[in-house]
């Protein structure tokens, strides 16, 4: 059975709370619930952290084992380049996803670390993008 990782980083546990008019109102474990059905075949692990260096765990623990990895990694995108290193060094492909089309907003979001390092960005279609990022690594 294929295995992808979808990693949250910081904040995104607050999805359904947080600037809804920006994020939506639904929490990410009931969005990832009603997804779970369109992929039987799939094992969808999920991992949200606020913390730079546990994301860097779980990208290392499994990203040699997994089929893909979908990342949204809040405001981490922007600034680290650890995390750029980390989808770097593992051999699973990666789709970066942003909830909010991040390109019409403040110019600090315009800039990922990740991009170059992902086979594709998903950004401004809403908890969808996750959905079609994994579509996109069962492809592969
Ligand atoms: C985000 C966009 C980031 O700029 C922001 O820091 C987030 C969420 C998104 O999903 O739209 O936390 O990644």
């Amino acid at each position: 059975m294929k295995s992808i990782l979808i990693i949250n980083g910081p904040n995104l546990n607050l999805l359904g709370k947080r600037e809804p008019d920006i994020y939506g109102n639904r929490s990410f474990v009931d969005y990832l619930k009603s997804i779970e059905p369109l992929f039987p075949d799939v094992q969808l692990r999920y991992f949200q952290s606020n913390h730079e260096g546990e994301l860097l765990d779980k990208i290392h623990e499994l990203g040699f084992d997994i089929h893909g990895i979908v990342i949204n990694a809040g405001a981490y995108t922007h600034t680290s380049i650890a995390l750029a290193d980390a989808l770097s060094a593992v051999t699973a492909p990666a789709v970066e996803v942003h909830i909010s089309n991040v390109h019409a907003r403040e110019s600090f979001r315009h800039h990922s670390y990740l991009s170059a390092k992902c086979k594709g960005v998903i950004a401004g279609l809403g908890l969808t993008g996750y959905e079609l990022a994994i579509r996109y690594l069962l492809t592969l």
